[in-house]
């Protein structure tokens, strides 16, 4: 039995991941951003795609806001709908290191047992944990869509860090703070983590 379903069986293919990264010249695998509304998970995303991009190497991001446009509209945020969204998200995710494809995943991602359940569908080194380390008050005070505005009037219920909890990693691979006078752009943060994957052989 798998799940739900039964009389289900596994289907292999001859052509696999280490082919598909043959022909990329890359290591499929996950960059799991985690961090508050308002963190700059997506800008930093979106830098780290168009950098891999420029050195010829093939990314995808899956962000929460768009996904919940689509394969995710059925679920709230409410905390069960929230570790659905991960999970389906991390499921996808697999999907797309498997396929040879450095995944770049923009998600508040709040409890730690949902990360950590991603963690573990894939190979061990595969997954890296990146967390936006900016302090609420920073969210707070950009709040480019005015929903922290929103949350503090009451007008929307259960948002992460003001009304429903956001759980930091305990552990993870990299963690991003702007801090200090020498304020770090989305780009130097993107190339901190293109540094990473050079040192652990993602890049070839
Ligand atoms: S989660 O917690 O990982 O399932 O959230 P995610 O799929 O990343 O979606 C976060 C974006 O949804 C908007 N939004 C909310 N965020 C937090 N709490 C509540 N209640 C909420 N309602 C709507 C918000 O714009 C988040 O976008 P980002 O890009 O993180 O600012």
């Amino acid at each position: 039995n798998v799940g739900n379903a039964t009389n289900i069986l596994w289907h292999d293919c001859p052509i696999q991941k280490q082919d598909r990264q043959q022909l990329l010249q890359q290591k499929g695998c996950v960059i799991w951003l985690t961090g508050l509304s308002g963190s700059g998970k997506s800008t930093i995303a979106c830098a780290l795609s168009r950098s891999l991009h420029s050195r010829g190497k093939l990314s995808y991001i899956l962000d929460g806001d768009n996904i919940r446009h689509g394969l995710n509209h059925d679920l709230s945020f409410k905390a069960e709908d929230r570790s659905e969204n991960i999970r389906r998200i991390g499921e996808v995710a697999k999907l797309f290191a498997d396929a040879g494809v450095i995944c770049i995943t923009s998600l508040i991602s709040p409890y730690q047992k949902d990360r950590d359940a991603c963690r573990a569908l894939l190979p061990k080194g595969d997954f890296i944990e990146v967390f936006i380390d900016v302090p609420l008050q920073v969210c707070e005070a950009r709040d480019p869509k005015g929903l922290y505005k929103l949350a503090r009037a009451g007008k929307i219920k259960g948002f992460t860090g003001i009304d429903d909890p956001y759980e930091p990693p305990c552990s993870c691979e990299i963690v991003l703070q702007q801090k200090g006078n020498g304020c770090k752009s989305p780009s130097d943060m993107a190339e901190i983590v293109i540094s990473y994957l050079e040192e652990n052989g993602y890049l070839r």
